[in-house]
């Protein structure tokens, strides 16, 4: 087996006011791979993904970025890991689709036409072609998810994380996305997804990991732990893995 992408070791964060939000986790993420990590509310998902570019401290324990401590490089982090965060649709600043997909390399001080490449193609991998002018606030919410994946993908990482994506998305904002998704796996992007909606894409993924009370409760092919779900409160969709998923059928997107 190759190196991981990522080695999590014994990762433990407690808040100031005592509240163990992860408690010794450890686990590897292999480059390539589409997982996905479920949970109830509060059992340490969104605290969890903080860490893996640097955002959070740990109170003890390490995350291990290629070889490399996270925290001894964090730029090099914050390039290889793009967090897509719970509220990324409040964090779209830019006054067109095109200028706020542009703002991260812009902010990486990369030349003009470097820039306009990486435009180009994160708005191709996220089906925003031809959006370029649009003003954000005229989108729909499954567009304006996917923007904020436009920017993301911007800064070229390694690893594209992301918070409760299908949240408020009706079924063809979800199907879309899932799309988008699906294509950026396929170009070679390690997915990572933060989800409990498991019947959209629960077929997409090799590996799903559930989380409880800030542990690892399971981790295994989605075959493997579909079945042990429901004791974590999570309700396990009707069927097979191989039909949960949102895409559409009459029209594939990609
Ligand atoms: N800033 C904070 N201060 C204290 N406790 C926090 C803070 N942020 C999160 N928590 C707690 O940490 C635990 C894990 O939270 P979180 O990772 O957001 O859960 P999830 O994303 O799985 O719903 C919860 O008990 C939550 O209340
Ligand atoms: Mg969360």
């Amino acid at each position: 087996m190759n190196t991981p992408l990522i080695e999590v070791s014994s990762l433990s964060h407690i808040f100031p006011d005592g509240t163990k939000a992860l408690d010794e986790v450890s686990l590897d993420i292999h480059s390539g791979s589409f997982v996905i990590l479920a949970g109830p509310n509060g059992s340490g998902k969104t605290v969890f993904m903080r860490h893996l570019n640097g955002l959070a401290r740990p109170t003890a324990g390490v995350v291990i970025l290629d070889g490399t401590p996270v925290l001894d490089d964090l730029s090099r982090a914050r390039r290889s890991i793009g967090l897509v965060f719970q509220d990324a649709d409040t964090q779209v600043v830019g006054q067109t689709v095109a200028r706020d997909t542009a703002f991260g390399p812009e902010n990486l001080r990369l030349p003009r036409n470097e820039i306009d490449k990486r435009v180009k193609a994160a708005l191709e991998a996220t089906g925003l072609v031809g959006f370029d002018e649009r003003r954000p606030h005229t989108l729909s919410g499954g567009e304006m998810r996917r923007l904020a994946v436009a920017g993301v993908l911007a800064m070229e990482p390694d690893m594209l994380v992301l918070d409760e994506p299908f949240t408020g998305l009706d079924w063809p904002g979800c199907a879309d996305l899932l799309a988008v998704l699906d294509g950026l796996h396929a170009s070679g992007k390690t997915i990572f997804l933060i989800t409990h909606d498991l019947d959209k894409v629960l077929a997409h993924a090799d590996r799903l990991i559930l989380m409880d009370s800030g542990r690892i409760a399971a981790d295994g092919s989605p075959t493997e732990i579909i079945d042990s779900v429901e004791e974590l409160g999570i309700r396990r969709p009707a069927g097979d893995v191989a039909s949960m998923s949102w895409k559409r059928r009459e029209r594939q997107q990609r």
